[in-house]
Protein backbone atom coordinates (compact mmCIF):
# COMPACT_ATOMS: atom_id res chain seq x y z
CA UNK A 1 0.00 0.00 0.00
CA UNK A 2 2.97 2.35 0.42
CA UNK A 3 4.13 2.43 -3.44
CA UNK A 4 7.15 1.64 -4.85
CA UNK A 5 9.31 1.40 -1.69
CA UNK A 6 9.25 -2.09 0.01
CA UNK A 7 6.49 -2.91 2.23
CA UNK A 8 8.80 -4.99 4.64
CA UNK A 9 11.58 -2.05 4.79
CA UNK A 10 8.58 0.49 5.70
CA UNK A 11 7.70 -1.96 8.49
CA UNK A 12 10.89 -2.00 10.07
CA UNK A 13 11.32 1.44 9.75
CA UNK A 14 8.47 2.18 11.36
CA UNK A 15 8.85 -0.40 14.03
CA UNK A 16 12.37 0.95 15.09
CA UNK A 17 11.22 4.75 14.89
CA UNK A 18 10.96 6.64 17.92
CA UNK A 19 8.40 8.00 17.72
CA UNK A 20 8.99 10.46 20.91
CA UNK A 21 12.28 11.82 19.49
CA UNK A 22 10.83 12.57 16.26
CA UNK A 23 8.06 14.60 17.59
CA UNK A 24 10.09 15.91 20.40
CA UNK A 25 12.66 17.56 18.26
CA UNK A 26 10.16 19.60 16.61
CA UNK A 27 7.46 20.21 20.02
CA UNK A 28 8.44 20.28 23.75
CA UNK A 29 7.30 16.77 24.85
CA UNK A 30 6.74 16.41 29.06
CA UNK A 31 6.69 12.90 29.88
CA UNK A 32 3.47 11.76 32.23
CA UNK A 33 3.42 8.18 33.08
CA UNK A 34 4.35 5.95 30.35
CA UNK A 35 2.98 9.03 28.02
CA UNK A 36 4.52 12.28 27.07
CA UNK A 37 2.10 15.15 26.40
CA UNK A 38 1.97 18.99 24.88
CA UNK A 39 -0.31 21.59 23.63
CA UNK A 40 -1.40 20.12 20.75
CA UNK A 41 0.34 21.28 17.04
CA UNK A 42 -2.35 20.94 14.98
CA UNK A 43 -4.80 23.07 17.20
CA UNK A 44 -5.00 26.37 19.85
CA UNK A 45 -5.25 25.27 23.19
CA UNK A 46 -4.02 26.23 26.59
CA UNK A 47 -4.27 23.02 28.25
CA UNK A 48 -2.03 19.85 26.78
CA UNK A 49 -3.97 17.31 24.90
CA UNK A 50 -1.80 16.10 22.78
CA UNK A 51 -0.30 12.57 23.75
CA UNK A 52 2.30 10.62 22.44
CA UNK A 53 2.55 7.44 22.91
CA UNK A 54 6.10 5.37 22.65
CA UNK A 55 4.92 2.13 23.13
CA UNK A 56 2.19 2.18 20.33
CA UNK A 57 4.44 4.58 18.27
CA UNK A 58 2.14 6.82 17.42
CA UNK A 59 0.35 10.03 18.78
CA UNK A 60 -3.16 11.47 19.67
CA UNK A 61 -4.63 14.61 20.19
CA UNK A 62 -7.74 14.16 22.55
CA UNK A 63 -8.64 17.84 21.71
CA UNK A 64 -8.74 17.71 17.97
CA UNK A 65 -8.11 14.51 17.33
CA UNK A 66 -5.51 14.52 15.24
CA UNK A 67 -3.46 11.34 15.42
CA UNK A 68 -0.49 9.42 13.57
CA UNK A 69 2.57 7.72 13.61
CA UNK A 70 6.00 9.31 13.06
CA UNK A 71 5.39 8.97 9.38
CA UNK A 72 2.45 10.71 10.14
CA UNK A 73 3.25 13.14 11.82
CA UNK A 74 6.38 14.37 9.23
CA UNK A 75 3.69 14.40 6.84
CA UNK A 76 1.28 16.54 8.65
CA UNK A 77 3.89 18.74 10.88
CA UNK A 78 6.63 19.26 7.89
CA UNK A 79 3.81 18.82 5.50
CA UNK A 80 6.07 16.33 3.79
CA UNK A 81 4.88 13.64 1.21
CA UNK A 82 5.09 9.95 2.32
CA UNK A 83 8.13 9.36 0.14
CA UNK A 84 9.81 12.48 1.93
CA UNK A 85 8.98 11.40 5.54
CA UNK A 86 10.24 7.62 5.26
CA UNK A 87 13.53 9.41 3.83
CA UNK A 88 13.85 11.78 6.33
CA UNK A 89 13.06 8.90 8.98
CA UNK A 90 15.58 6.58 7.53
CA UNK A 91 18.75 9.09 7.65
CA UNK A 92 17.34 10.28 11.39
CA UNK A 93 18.19 6.57 12.13
CA UNK A 94 21.33 6.03 9.59
CA UNK A 95 20.07 3.86 7.00
CA UNK A 96 19.42 4.20 3.14
CA UNK A 97 16.55 3.83 1.60
CA UNK A 98 16.94 0.50 -0.19
CA UNK A 99 19.51 1.49 -3.41
CA UNK A 100 19.34 -1.37 -5.25
CA UNK A 101 15.59 -1.94 -5.46
CA UNK A 102 15.12 1.98 -5.11
CA UNK A 103 16.68 3.20 -8.30
CA UNK A 104 13.84 1.15 -9.96
CA UNK A 105 11.00 2.88 -8.03
CA UNK A 106 12.55 5.67 -8.88
CA UNK A 107 12.26 5.17 -12.24
CA UNK A 108 9.27 3.15 -12.67
CA UNK A 109 7.00 6.55 -10.91
CA UNK A 110 8.71 9.22 -13.42
CA UNK A 111 8.25 6.59 -15.92
CA UNK A 112 4.17 5.85 -14.97
CA UNK A 113 4.16 9.95 -15.02
CA UNK A 114 5.77 10.58 -18.45
CA UNK A 115 3.14 7.76 -19.27
CA UNK A 116 0.13 9.89 -17.99
CA UNK A 117 1.39 12.87 -19.61
CA UNK A 118 1.59 11.15 -23.12
CA UNK A 119 -1.73 9.84 -22.98
CA UNK A 120 -3.19 13.34 -22.02
CA UNK A 121 -1.50 14.30 -24.86
CA UNK A 122 -2.63 12.46 -26.96
CA UNK A 123 -6.26 12.37 -26.20
CA UNK A 124 -5.58 15.93 -26.56
CA UNK A 125 -4.70 15.63 -30.08
CA UNK A 126 -8.21 13.27 -30.37
CA UNK A 127 -10.27 16.14 -29.17
CA UNK A 128 -9.50 18.54 -32.25
CA UNK A 129 -9.46 15.82 -34.67
CA UNK A 130 -13.18 14.90 -33.56
CA UNK A 131 -15.98 17.43 -34.36
CA UNK A 132 -18.47 15.72 -31.68
CA UNK A 133 -16.35 15.89 -28.90
CA UNK A 134 -15.49 19.25 -29.88
CA UNK A 135 -19.46 19.91 -30.33
CA UNK A 136 -20.19 18.72 -27.00
CA UNK A 137 -17.66 20.67 -25.43
CA UNK A 138 -18.72 23.59 -26.84
CA UNK A 139 -22.27 23.08 -25.91
CA UNK A 140 -21.44 22.50 -22.47
CA UNK A 141 -20.23 26.68 -22.63
CA UNK A 142 -16.61 25.68 -22.66
CA UNK A 143 -14.13 27.99 -24.77
CA UNK A 144 -10.32 26.89 -26.37
CA UNK A 145 -8.72 28.67 -23.14
CA UNK A 146 -10.63 26.90 -20.44
CA UNK A 147 -10.33 23.54 -22.05
CA UNK A 148 -6.93 23.69 -22.67
CA UNK A 149 -6.46 25.17 -19.14
CA UNK A 150 -7.72 22.14 -17.83
CA UNK A 151 -6.39 19.93 -20.46
CA UNK A 152 -9.67 18.58 -21.62
CA UNK A 153 -9.15 15.76 -24.09
CA UNK A 154 -11.21 12.92 -25.95
CA UNK A 155 -10.83 9.44 -25.57
CA UNK A 156 -11.71 7.40 -28.98
CA UNK A 157 -14.71 5.14 -29.09
CA UNK A 158 -11.81 2.22 -29.56
CA UNK A 159 -11.19 -1.04 -27.24
CA UNK A 160 -7.55 -0.54 -27.81
CA UNK A 161 -6.94 2.97 -29.12
CA UNK A 162 -4.36 3.72 -26.23
CA UNK A 163 -3.19 0.20 -25.88
CA UNK A 164 -2.16 -0.21 -29.06
CA UNK A 165 -0.27 3.68 -29.32
CA UNK A 166 1.23 3.18 -25.43
CA UNK A 167 1.44 -0.79 -24.69
CA UNK A 168 2.91 -2.92 -27.27
CA UNK A 169 5.40 -3.95 -25.16
CA UNK A 170 5.08 -6.36 -22.44
CA UNK A 171 6.25 -3.28 -19.91
CA UNK A 172 4.11 -0.74 -21.80
CA UNK A 173 0.85 -2.56 -20.74
CA UNK A 174 2.08 -3.32 -17.62
CA UNK A 175 2.83 0.84 -17.00
CA UNK A 176 -0.82 0.87 -18.64
CA UNK A 177 -2.50 -1.35 -15.96
CA UNK A 178 -0.42 0.06 -13.44
CA UNK A 179 -1.85 3.68 -13.71
CA UNK A 180 -5.55 2.07 -14.46
CA UNK A 181 -5.85 3.00 -18.08
CA UNK A 182 -6.29 -0.47 -18.99
CA UNK A 183 -8.33 -2.82 -17.39
CA UNK A 184 -7.07 -6.70 -17.57
CA UNK A 185 -9.26 -9.34 -18.68
CA UNK A 186 -9.48 -12.79 -16.98
CA UNK A 187 -7.09 -13.74 -20.28
CA UNK A 188 -4.43 -12.00 -19.75
CA UNK A 189 -5.47 -9.92 -22.58
CA UNK A 190 -5.95 -6.10 -22.07
CA UNK A 191 -8.55 -3.47 -23.02
CA UNK A 192 -8.78 0.61 -22.63
CA UNK A 193 -10.38 1.62 -19.83
CA UNK A 194 -11.89 5.42 -21.03
CA UNK A 195 -13.93 5.11 -24.42
CA UNK A 196 -15.90 7.52 -25.90
CA UNK A 197 -15.45 10.09 -23.07
CA UNK A 198 -14.70 13.35 -22.57
CA UNK A 199 -11.19 13.45 -20.97
CA UNK A 200 -10.04 15.76 -18.01
CA UNK A 201 -7.02 15.07 -16.26
CA UNK A 202 -7.10 15.25 -12.43
CA UNK A 203 -3.40 16.72 -11.56
CA UNK A 204 -1.35 17.09 -8.23
CA UNK A 205 -0.03 19.84 -6.28
CA UNK A 206 2.76 19.55 -8.97
CA UNK A 207 0.64 19.71 -11.80
CA UNK A 208 1.59 16.07 -13.03
CA UNK A 209 -0.98 14.08 -14.15
CA UNK A 210 -1.98 11.04 -11.37
CA UNK A 211 -5.79 10.05 -12.82
CA UNK A 212 -8.63 10.87 -15.23
CA UNK A 213 -12.16 11.39 -15.06
CA UNK A 214 -14.02 10.92 -18.37
CA UNK A 215 -17.35 11.83 -18.99
CA UNK A 216 -19.70 9.97 -21.67
CA UNK A 217 -21.10 12.32 -24.54
CA UNK A 218 -24.28 11.25 -24.26
CA UNK A 219 -26.52 9.23 -21.65
CA UNK A 220 -23.49 6.75 -21.19
CA UNK A 221 -23.61 4.50 -17.82
CA UNK A 222 -21.61 5.35 -15.92
CA UNK A 223 -21.71 9.19 -16.84
CA UNK A 224 -18.84 9.62 -15.08
CA UNK A 225 -15.68 7.30 -15.05
CA UNK A 226 -13.03 7.50 -12.92
CA UNK A 227 -9.11 6.19 -12.83
CA UNK A 228 -9.30 3.54 -9.78
CA UNK A 229 -6.75 4.19 -7.29
CA UNK A 230 -3.63 3.40 -7.85
CA UNK A 231 0.18 3.78 -6.17
CA UNK A 232 -0.26 7.62 -8.29
CA UNK A 233 -4.08 8.71 -7.35
CA UNK A 234 -5.40 8.36 -4.16
CA UNK A 235 -8.81 9.78 -4.19
CA UNK A 236 -9.34 10.83 -0.84
CA UNK A 237 -6.43 13.02 -0.93
CA UNK A 238 -7.05 14.74 -4.00
CA UNK A 239 -8.65 17.82 -5.02
CA UNK A 240 -9.78 18.36 -8.63
CA UNK A 241 -8.58 21.97 -9.62
CA UNK A 242 -6.34 22.81 -7.14
CA UNK A 243 -3.32 22.67 -9.19
CA UNK A 244 -5.06 24.77 -11.83
CA UNK A 245 -6.62 27.49 -9.03
CA UNK A 246 -2.88 27.43 -7.46
CA UNK A 247 -1.60 28.08 -11.28
CA UNK A 248 -4.21 31.10 -11.76
CA UNK A 249 -4.19 33.06 -8.72
CA UNK A 250 -1.31 34.91 -7.07
CA UNK A 251 -3.23 34.61 -3.58
CA UNK A 252 -6.14 32.47 -2.37
CA UNK A 253 -8.35 34.40 -0.21
CA UNK A 254 -11.13 31.48 -0.52
CA UNK A 255 -12.11 28.10 -1.59
CA UNK A 256 -15.15 26.86 -2.96
CA UNK A 257 -15.85 23.00 -2.69
CA UNK A 258 -18.32 22.05 -5.32
CA UNK A 259 -19.34 18.57 -6.55
CA UNK A 260 -18.26 18.10 -10.11
CA UNK A 261 -15.75 18.51 -13.05
CA UNK A 262 -17.77 20.10 -14.77
CA UNK A 263 -18.59 22.91 -11.78
CA UNK A 264 -14.80 23.67 -11.02
CA UNK A 265 -14.60 24.34 -15.31
CA UNK A 266 -17.89 26.50 -15.71
CA UNK A 267 -17.11 28.33 -12.77
CA UNK A 268 -13.62 29.22 -14.77
CA UNK A 269 -14.79 29.99 -17.56
CA UNK A 270 -16.35 32.80 -15.49
CA UNK A 271 -13.43 34.23 -13.84
CA UNK A 272 -14.26 32.56 -10.83
CA UNK A 273 -10.75 30.48 -10.33
CA UNK A 274 -10.98 29.14 -6.53
CA UNK A 275 -13.52 26.60 -6.84
CA UNK A 276 -11.98 22.84 -6.33
CA UNK A 277 -14.33 19.37 -6.41
CA UNK A 278 -14.17 16.36 -4.60
CA UNK A 279 -13.60 13.48 -6.62
CA UNK A 280 -17.28 11.89 -6.24
CA UNK A 281 -16.41 10.79 -2.89
CA UNK A 282 -17.72 12.38 0.39
CA UNK A 283 -15.22 15.60 1.74
CA UNK A 284 -12.99 13.72 3.67
CA UNK A 285 -10.41 15.01 6.89
CA UNK A 286 -7.51 14.79 4.58
CA UNK A 287 -9.19 17.29 1.97
CA UNK A 288 -9.91 19.91 4.52
CA UNK A 289 -6.36 19.52 5.96
CA UNK A 290 -5.23 20.54 2.57
CA UNK A 291 -7.86 23.62 1.89
CA UNK A 292 -7.64 24.90 5.31
CA UNK A 293 -3.75 24.89 4.93
CA UNK A 294 -4.08 26.83 2.43
CA UNK A 295 -7.05 29.30 3.29
CA UNK A 296 -9.22 30.35 5.91
CA UNK A 297 -12.13 31.09 4.35
CA UNK A 298 -14.32 27.95 2.47
CA UNK A 299 -17.53 27.60 1.40
CA UNK A 300 -19.18 24.03 0.39
CA UNK A 301 -21.74 25.02 -2.57
CA UNK A 302 -23.75 21.95 -3.36
CA UNK A 303 -27.19 21.75 -4.61
CA UNK A 304 -30.50 22.13 -2.91
CA UNK A 305 -31.75 18.96 -3.39
CA UNK A 306 -31.58 15.70 -0.58
CA UNK A 307 -28.43 14.58 -1.92
CA UNK A 308 -26.84 17.84 -2.17
CA UNK A 309 -27.74 18.45 1.77
CA UNK A 310 -26.66 15.21 2.70
CA UNK A 311 -23.53 15.72 1.28
CA UNK A 312 -23.17 19.05 2.87
CA UNK A 313 -23.88 17.18 6.33
CA UNK A 314 -21.24 14.57 5.59
CA UNK A 315 -18.60 17.71 5.13
CA UNK A 316 -19.88 19.25 8.37
CA UNK A 317 -19.21 16.16 10.38
CA UNK A 318 -15.86 15.79 9.01
CA UNK A 319 -15.09 20.03 8.96
CA UNK A 320 -16.11 20.17 12.80
CA UNK A 321 -12.69 19.33 14.44
CA UNK A 322 -10.91 21.51 12.07
CA UNK A 323 -12.96 24.33 13.64
CA UNK A 324 -12.05 27.41 15.16
CA UNK A 325 -11.69 30.59 15.58
CA UNK A 326 -10.45 33.14 12.61
CA UNK A 327 -11.87 30.31 10.52
CA UNK A 328 -14.85 30.80 8.08
CA UNK A 329 -16.71 27.90 6.64
CA UNK A 330 -20.21 28.06 5.00
CA UNK A 331 -22.49 26.16 3.08
CA UNK A 332 -24.42 27.42 0.03
CA UNK A 333 -27.57 25.68 -1.45
CA UNK A 334 -28.02 26.78 -4.87
CA UNK A 335 -32.20 26.69 -5.87
CA UNK A 336 -33.43 23.20 -6.77
CA UNK A 337 -32.27 22.05 -10.09
CA UNK A 338 -28.94 23.72 -10.04
CA UNK A 339 -25.63 23.06 -9.73
CA UNK A 340 -23.00 25.66 -9.64
CA UNK A 341 -22.42 24.81 -13.36
CA UNK A 342 -25.89 25.72 -14.71
CA UNK A 343 -26.04 27.77 -12.24
CA UNK A 344 -23.20 30.05 -13.61
CA UNK A 345 -24.20 29.99 -16.78
CA UNK A 346 -28.04 30.88 -16.54
CA UNK A 347 -26.68 34.13 -13.82
CA UNK A 348 -23.42 34.74 -14.60
CA UNK A 349 -20.90 35.21 -12.10
CA UNK A 350 -21.71 38.10 -10.13
CA UNK A 351 -24.81 36.21 -9.04
CA UNK A 352 -23.00 33.52 -7.90
CA UNK A 353 -20.34 35.20 -6.02
CA UNK A 354 -23.53 36.81 -4.41
CA UNK A 355 -25.05 33.39 -3.29
CA UNK A 356 -21.67 32.58 -1.66
CA UNK A 357 -22.05 35.62 0.32
CA UNK A 358 -25.43 34.60 1.31
CA UNK A 359 -24.01 31.23 2.26
CA UNK A 360 -24.95 29.82 5.89
CA UNK A 361 -22.25 29.54 8.96
CA UNK A 362 -21.58 26.55 9.89
CA UNK A 363 -23.28 26.97 13.52
CA UNK A 364 -26.42 27.80 11.88
CA UNK A 365 -26.53 25.10 9.30
CA UNK A 366 -25.72 22.82 12.32
CA UNK A 367 -28.20 24.11 14.48
CA UNK A 368 -30.91 24.58 11.39
CA UNK A 369 -30.41 20.90 10.48
CA UNK A 370 -30.85 19.61 13.68
CA UNK A 371 -33.93 22.34 14.74
CA UNK A 372 -35.86 20.74 11.36
CA UNK A 373 -35.93 17.35 13.19
CA UNK A 374 -37.48 18.14 16.18
CA UNK A 375 -40.25 19.74 17.21
CA UNK A 376 -38.72 23.45 18.79
CA UNK A 377 -42.44 24.33 19.84
CA UNK A 378 -41.92 21.91 22.94
CA UNK A 379 -39.68 21.79 25.53
CA UNK A 380 -39.03 18.24 24.86
CA UNK A 381 -38.15 18.96 21.40
CA UNK A 382 -35.47 21.78 22.39
CA UNK A 383 -34.09 19.04 24.91
CA UNK A 384 -34.18 16.35 21.96
CA UNK A 385 -32.05 19.37 19.88
CA UNK A 386 -29.31 19.68 23.01
CA UNK A 387 -29.35 15.78 22.86
CA UNK A 388 -28.82 15.81 19.18
CA UNK A 389 -26.06 18.25 19.03
CA UNK A 390 -23.91 17.33 22.04
CA UNK A 391 -21.69 14.99 19.72
CA UNK A 392 -21.12 17.35 16.96
CA UNK A 393 -20.20 20.11 19.71
CA UNK A 394 -17.75 17.29 20.99
CA UNK A 395 -16.20 17.77 18.03
CA UNK A 396 -15.01 20.82 18.22
CA UNK A 397 -12.06 22.07 19.35
CA UNK A 398 -11.95 24.00 22.69
CA UNK A 399 -11.83 27.61 22.48
CA UNK A 400 -13.69 30.73 21.62
CA UNK A 401 -15.53 29.02 18.62
CA UNK A 402 -16.61 26.21 20.58
CA UNK A 403 -18.00 28.79 23.32
CA UNK A 404 -19.58 30.60 20.32
CA UNK A 405 -21.59 27.45 18.99
CA UNK A 406 -23.11 26.43 22.40
CA UNK A 407 -24.04 30.28 22.97
CA UNK A 408 -25.97 30.17 19.51
CA UNK A 409 -27.52 27.00 21.01
CA UNK A 410 -28.14 27.89 24.16
CA UNK A 411 -30.52 30.59 22.57
CA UNK A 412 -32.34 28.40 20.46
CA UNK A 413 -32.83 25.65 23.07
CA UNK A 414 -33.69 28.69 25.73
CA UNK A 415 -31.46 27.32 28.24
CA UNK A 416 -28.52 29.37 30.00
CA UNK A 417 -25.36 29.07 28.54
CA UNK A 418 -24.17 27.29 31.93
CA UNK A 419 -26.84 24.52 31.93
CA UNK A 420 -26.33 23.42 28.37
CA UNK A 421 -22.97 23.78 28.97
CA UNK A 422 -23.29 21.47 31.93
CA UNK A 423 -26.03 19.00 29.73
CA UNK A 424 -22.61 19.14 27.02
CA UNK A 425 -20.69 18.23 29.45
CA UNK A 426 -21.44 14.39 29.56
CA UNK A 427 -20.29 11.69 27.21
CA UNK A 428 -22.19 11.72 24.09
CA UNK A 429 -24.68 9.33 23.67
CA UNK A 430 -25.23 7.40 20.16
CA UNK A 431 -28.06 8.15 18.32
CA UNK A 432 -27.46 11.70 16.95
CA UNK A 433 -26.79 10.97 13.22
CA UNK A 434 -28.51 12.57 10.26
CA UNK A 435 -30.90 10.55 7.84
CA UNK A 436 -29.61 6.93 7.90
CA UNK A 437 -31.08 6.77 4.11
CA UNK A 438 -29.14 9.95 3.05
CA UNK A 439 -25.83 6.94 3.85
CA UNK A 440 -24.63 5.08 1.65
CA UNK A 441 -23.61 1.56 2.27
CA UNK A 442 -20.07 1.76 2.90
CA UNK A 443 -20.65 4.63 5.26
CA UNK A 444 -23.02 2.58 6.83
CA UNK A 445 -20.33 -0.32 7.10
CA UNK A 446 -17.84 2.24 8.33
CA UNK A 447 -19.90 4.00 10.48
CA UNK A 448 -20.71 0.32 12.35
CA UNK A 449 -17.07 0.12 12.94
CA UNK A 450 -16.80 3.66 14.39
CA UNK A 451 -19.88 4.20 16.29
CA UNK A 452 -22.83 2.81 17.90
CA UNK A 453 -22.45 0.00 20.54
CA UNK A 454 -19.18 -1.35 20.86
CA UNK A 455 -19.81 -4.10 18.75
CA UNK A 456 -17.04 -7.28 19.28
CA UNK A 457 -15.75 -6.61 16.05
CA UNK A 458 -14.71 -3.41 17.11
CA UNK A 459 -13.54 -4.69 20.40
CA UNK A 460 -11.32 -7.40 18.57
CA UNK A 461 -9.62 -4.61 16.39
CA UNK A 462 -9.26 -2.63 19.19
CA UNK A 463 -7.39 -5.19 21.44
CA UNK A 464 -5.37 -6.21 18.13
CA UNK A 465 -4.19 -2.53 17.83
CA UNK A 466 -3.44 -2.22 21.29
CA UNK A 467 -1.67 -5.72 21.38
CA UNK A 468 -0.76 -6.87 17.67
CA UNK A 469 1.45 -9.67 18.96
CA UNK A 470 -1.81 -10.83 20.88
CA UNK A 471 -2.94 -12.10 17.41
CA UNK A 472 -0.58 -14.41 16.36
CA UNK A 473 -2.01 -17.61 17.38
CA UNK A 474 -5.50 -16.99 16.34
CA UNK A 475 -7.23 -19.37 14.36
CA UNK A 476 -8.61 -16.71 11.41
CA UNK A 477 -10.80 -19.67 9.67
CA UNK A 478 -13.36 -19.07 13.05
CA UNK A 479 -14.35 -15.93 10.87
CA UNK A 480 -14.66 -17.79 7.63
CA UNK A 481 -18.69 -17.24 6.65
CA UNK A 482 -18.92 -14.60 9.85
CA UNK A 483 -21.35 -11.88 7.90
CA UNK A 484 -20.60 -8.91 10.53
CA UNK A 485 -19.27 -5.04 9.37
CA UNK A 486 -15.37 -5.09 9.91
CA UNK A 487 -15.41 -8.71 10.14
CA UNK A 488 -13.31 -8.08 7.00
CA UNK A 489 -11.06 -5.45 8.17
CA UNK A 490 -10.16 -7.68 11.15
CA UNK A 491 -9.36 -10.56 9.19
CA UNK A 492 -7.01 -8.54 7.00
CA UNK A 493 -5.61 -7.02 10.40
CA UNK A 494 -4.93 -10.77 11.84
CA UNK A 495 -3.27 -11.81 8.75
CA UNK A 496 -0.95 -9.00 8.81
CA UNK A 497 0.03 -10.00 11.84
CA UNK A 498 0.41 -13.44 11.33
CA UNK A 499 2.60 -12.75 8.04
CA UNK A 500 4.49 -9.96 10.03
CA UNK A 501 4.99 -11.45 13.79
CA UNK A 502 6.86 -7.97 14.79
CA UNK A 503 4.15 -5.49 13.42
CA UNK A 504 3.59 -3.07 15.85
CA UNK A 505 0.86 -0.53 16.05
CA UNK A 506 2.44 2.38 14.32
CA UNK A 507 3.20 -0.18 11.29
CA UNK A 508 -0.04 -1.75 11.13
CA UNK A 509 -2.00 2.03 10.48
CA UNK A 510 1.04 2.38 8.09
CA UNK A 511 0.06 -0.65 6.26
CA UNK A 512 -3.40 1.13 5.82
CA UNK A 513 -2.84 4.52 5.18
CA UNK A 514 -4.08 4.77 1.71
CA UNK A 515 -7.44 2.88 2.89
CA UNK A 516 -10.74 4.69 4.18
CA UNK A 517 -10.41 2.38 7.08
CA UNK A 518 -7.59 3.51 8.12
CA UNK A 519 -9.02 6.52 9.83
CA UNK A 520 -11.03 4.44 12.00
CA UNK A 521 -8.47 2.16 12.80
CA UNK A 522 -6.52 5.43 14.22
CA UNK A 523 -9.25 6.27 16.76
CA UNK A 524 -9.54 2.80 17.84
CA UNK A 525 -5.67 2.42 18.57
CA UNK A 526 -5.94 5.85 20.65
CA UNK A 527 -8.43 4.21 22.77
CA UNK A 528 -6.82 2.83 26.00
CA UNK A 529 -8.17 -0.89 26.51
CA UNK A 530 -8.75 -1.10 30.37
CA UNK A 531 -6.21 -3.76 31.44
CA UNK A 532 -6.60 -5.48 34.93
CA UNK A 533 -3.69 -7.19 36.27
CA UNK A 534 -4.03 -10.74 34.88
CA UNK A 535 -5.31 -9.26 31.64
CA UNK A 536 -4.07 -11.82 28.63
CA UNK A 537 -5.17 -9.88 25.41
CA UNK A 538 -4.57 -12.83 23.55
CA UNK A 539 -7.08 -14.70 25.84
CA UNK A 540 -9.88 -12.02 25.29
CA UNK A 541 -8.89 -11.80 20.98
CA UNK A 542 -10.05 -15.90 20.93
CA UNK A 543 -12.74 -15.30 23.28
CA UNK A 544 -13.66 -12.23 20.63
CA UNK A 545 -12.99 -14.84 17.92
CA UNK A 546 -15.39 -17.68 19.59
CA UNK A 547 -18.23 -15.37 20.10
CA UNK A 548 -17.97 -14.33 16.31
CA UNK A 549 -17.84 -17.82 14.94
CA UNK A 550 -21.10 -18.49 17.45
CA UNK A 551 -23.05 -15.80 16.07
CA UNK A 552 -21.90 -16.41 12.54
CA UNK A 553 -23.12 -20.29 13.52
CA UNK A 554 -26.47 -19.12 14.51
CA UNK A 555 -26.93 -17.24 11.71
CA UNK A 556 -26.47 -20.01 9.61
CA UNK A 557 -28.20 -22.46 11.65
CA UNK A 558 -31.34 -19.72 11.63
CA UNK A 559 -30.89 -19.35 7.55
CA UNK A 560 -31.07 -23.44 6.89
CA UNK A 561 -33.77 -23.83 9.57
CA UNK A 562 -36.08 -21.47 7.09
CA UNK A 563 -34.92 -23.23 4.50
CA UNK A 564 -35.93 -26.54 5.77
CA UNK A 565 -39.33 -24.79 6.29
CA UNK A 566 -39.68 -24.04 2.55
CA UNK A 567 -38.57 -27.53 1.99
CA UNK A 568 -35.45 -26.18 -0.39
CA UNK A 569 -32.78 -27.52 1.03
CA UNK A 570 -30.14 -29.59 -0.70
CA UNK A 571 -28.45 -32.74 0.64
CA UNK A 572 -25.19 -31.17 1.55
CA UNK A 573 -27.36 -28.27 3.10
CA UNK A 574 -29.25 -31.44 5.38
CA UNK A 575 -26.13 -32.62 6.24
CA UNK A 576 -24.72 -28.90 6.98
CA UNK A 577 -27.80 -28.41 9.23
CA UNK A 578 -27.35 -31.68 11.57
CA UNK A 579 -23.64 -31.23 11.61
CA UNK A 580 -24.65 -28.11 13.28
CA UNK A 581 -27.00 -29.26 15.66
P1 LIG B 1 -23.10 14.96 -11.04
O1 LIG B 1 -23.95 13.81 -11.43
O2 LIG B 1 -23.67 16.06 -10.21
O3 LIG B 1 -22.53 15.48 -12.40
O4 LIG B 1 -21.81 14.38 -10.34
P2 LIG B 1 -22.21 16.93 -12.91
O5 LIG B 1 -20.91 17.36 -12.35
O6 LIG B 1 -23.37 17.84 -12.76
O7 LIG B 1 -21.97 16.54 -14.42
P3 LIG B 1 -22.66 17.07 -15.71
O8 LIG B 1 -22.93 18.51 -15.50
O9 LIG B 1 -23.90 16.26 -15.90
O10 LIG B 1 -21.64 16.78 -16.75
C1 LIG B 1 -20.90 15.15 -9.63
C2 LIG B 1 -19.58 14.45 -9.59
O11 LIG B 1 -19.72 13.14 -9.07
C3 LIG B 1 -18.83 12.26 -9.72
C4 LIG B 1 -18.01 13.09 -10.66
O12 LIG B 1 -16.83 13.51 -10.00
C5 LIG B 1 -18.94 14.25 -10.94
O13 LIG B 1 -18.24 15.38 -11.38
N1 LIG B 1 -19.55 11.23 -10.48
C6 LIG B 1 -20.80 11.42 -10.93
C7 LIG B 1 -18.90 10.05 -10.79
O14 LIG B 1 -17.76 9.85 -10.37
N2 LIG B 1 -19.56 9.09 -11.52
C8 LIG B 1 -20.81 9.28 -12.01
O15 LIG B 1 -21.35 8.39 -12.70
C9 LIG B 1 -21.47 10.47 -11.69
MN1 LIG C 1 -23.86 19.44 -13.92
Amino acid sequence: MAGLIPQDFIDDLIARADVVEVIGKRIQLKKAGREFKACCPFHDEKTPSFTVSPGKGFYHCFGCGAHGTAVGFLMEYEHMSFVEAIESLASLMGVDVPRAENDRPARRYDELFSLMAAVEQHWQRCLRDNTAAVDYVKRRGIDGATASRFGLGYAPDSWSDVLDKFGKTAEGAERLLATGLVIRKDNGKHYDRFRDRIMFPIRDTRGRTIGFGGRALGDGEPKYLNSPETVLFHKGRELYGLYEARQALRQIDQLVVVEGYMDVIALARHGIGFSIATLGTATTADHLNVLFRLTDNVTFCFDGDRAGKAAAWRALENALPQVREGRQIRFVFLPDGHDPDSFVNEYGSDAFVTALTDGVALSDFLIGELASQVDMTTVDGRARLAELAKPLVHKVPQGVYHELLVASLAERVGLPHARLEKMLGQAPQKGSRMTASSRSPTRQRRAAISAGRPSVVRRAITLLLNHPSAAGKLDIEKLAGVRRAGVELLHDLIETVQEEPNITTAGLLERWRHDDDGRHLGKLAAMEVPEEDDFDPAAELAACLDQLALAGRRERIDYLIEKQRLNSLTDDEKSELRQLH
